[in-house]
């Protein structure tokens, strides 16, 4: 069985997700590009040593994808496994308590950028591939896509899938790159939001100013900037862009009790964050706010002086990186011009203002009646000993949308992380407990989901 194979393996598994681990793959900065391909590379020998067949570098205008298969018997079902080689930028790397591209155990949990988002996630499939391959338990076919630029919107993905459908053809997408609610409240991430993110720009003066000799009398793009961004919630914490709730599915009662009747504890999420008080548009719980209601966040704002000391300067311009996170039947190009016009139209005359979309993406929602989720459902109450409850993550994966629109394949969620994993943030972790688990688990989905196929 693949346990016991596992098992035997378990030291080998952890030394190779620690050397990927190591090579910063980080898709943002193009310095780190070559690093970016030493991963697509560590991914294609480590698929090809498992026994993956065609197992290529398919190359984009981007990063590369890392492409293989197994296709034992073409009356079986297939399975596309999808995941990112890429990481999110580490910064600030003082943060770290052990530098975040060392990967160091403590606690039990593996702390690295990338460990749960998602090479740790992304690793188990090569691994639950290799152990099924070696015991010959493998019961489906199983295709691999592996890519380099899901953090930054997977635009070559996009392309890439449009111009493969032959290739891609399979009859479920698998993919672990969210979270559970606990190691002992298994769940199933079953909605995804859409995104929209923007990048803005105001301009006052043409230059740089003495701020006591111009102050006071010409526009300051940071104060206007700041004014403008308070300005996009009024005091219910509702969004003031107009129609940009015209699209927006209400939910109804009973749908909105069984989002809320998810395990969750409010007391304890505002003692992990260091916070007296949450925050978020009224009328709606905590769970309802990440879960299934869109969202305007600032990600990053700066401008003038950050130097050391102080310096009197009027700055000329002014920077923020803004994302909205869309829920079902918003549309993100459309949300992305609603919000360009009016941040557009509500500014003083006094400034220039100029918009620019970085990426977006539309929402999912996975079905929990289809023969894969049930497979899943299986495999997690086999290994953790209950059945996973559906909850909806808050985050974005906007290939996930294209997947079903382009390929018409459905995605199961099937995460091991957990939200005080610290994706994105300094010291991400990821258990070891969660990296094993999902190893074991993931070949209990190709048994269920090829015997609930016959
Ligand atoms: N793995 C995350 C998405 C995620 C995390 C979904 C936790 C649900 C729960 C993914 O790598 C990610 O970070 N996506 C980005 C969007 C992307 C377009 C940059 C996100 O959600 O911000
Ligand atoms: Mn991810
Ligand atoms: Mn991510």
């Amino acid at each position: 069985m693949h346990i016991e194979y596992i098992n035997k393996n378990k030291d080998r598994f952890l030394n190779e997700l620690f050397e990927m681990l190591r090579i910063p793959s980080i898709s943002a900065d193009k310095a780190f590009s070559a690093d970016v391909r030493k991963t697509a590379e560590f991914v294609k020998t480590k698929l090809i040593e498992a026994g993956a067949d065609n197992v290529v570098l398919e190359e984009t205008a981007g990063n590369p994808i890392v492409y293989g298969e197994k296709i034992i018997d073409n009356t079986l079902p297939t399975v596309l496994v999808y995941g990112h080689y890429d990481v999110q930028p580490s910064v600030p790397d003082e943060l770290w308590t052990t530098p975040p591209f060392e990967p160091t155990i403590r606690d039990g949990k593996i702390y690295a950028r990338g460990s749960c988002d998602d090479k740790g996630q992304m690793y188990m499939h090569v691994k639950a591939f290799e152990a099924m391959m070696n015991t010959g338990t493998l019961s489906c076919n199983v295709k691999f896509m592996i890519e380099g630029e899901e953090e930054v919107g997977s635009t070559n993905l996009e392309i890439y899938v449009k111009s493969h459908h032959e290739k891609l053809k399979a009859d479920v997408i698998l993919i672990s790159d969210t979270g559970m609610i606990a190691n002992d409240i298994p769940s199933i991430d079953v909605g995804l939001r859409g995104l929209s993110y923007v990048e803005v720009e105001v301009t006052g003066p043409n230059r740089d100013l003495h701020s006591g000799v111009y102050g006071g009398a010409v526009a300051n793009p940071i104060n206007i900037l700041c004014s403008m961004i308070a300005s996009m919630h009024d005091k219910n914490r509702h969004i003031t862009i107009p129609g940009f709730y015209d699209d927006v599915n209400i939910l109804s009662e009973d749908d909105r009790k069984s989002l809320n009747s998810a395990p969750f504890n409010l007391e304890n999420y505002k003692k992990d964050l260091d916070i007296e008080e949450v925050m978020g548009e009224n009328g709606y719980t905590t769970l309802e706010r990440t879960g299934i209601r869109p969202t305007f966040e600032v990600n990053g704002i700066w401008g003038g002086y950050i130097g050391e000391g102080a310096k009197t300067v009027l700055p000329s311009k002014a920077y923020a990186k803004i994302s909205m996170r869309l829920i079902p039947n918003q549309k993100s190009e459309k949300i992305t011009k609603m919000f360009s016009d009016y941040f557009i139209s509500i500014a003083p005359k006094g400034v220039k203002v100029k918009v620019t979309p970085h990426h977006g993406g539309e929402a999912a929602i996975t079905p929990t009646d289809s023969v894969a989720f049930k497979a899943a459902s299986k495999a997690i109450e086999t290994t953790y000993g209950k059945s996973p409850i559906p909850t909806f993550g808050g985050g974005s994966i906007p290939i996930v949308a294209l997947f079903e629109k382009e390929l018409g394949i459905k995605t199961v969620l099937m995460g091991f992380g957990l939200d005080s994993d610290a994706i994105h943030s300094p010291n991400e972790h990821y258990g070891l407990f969660n990296f094993y688990k999902g190893i074991e688990t993931i070949p209990y989905f190709y048994k269920y989901y090829s015997e609930m196929n016959k």
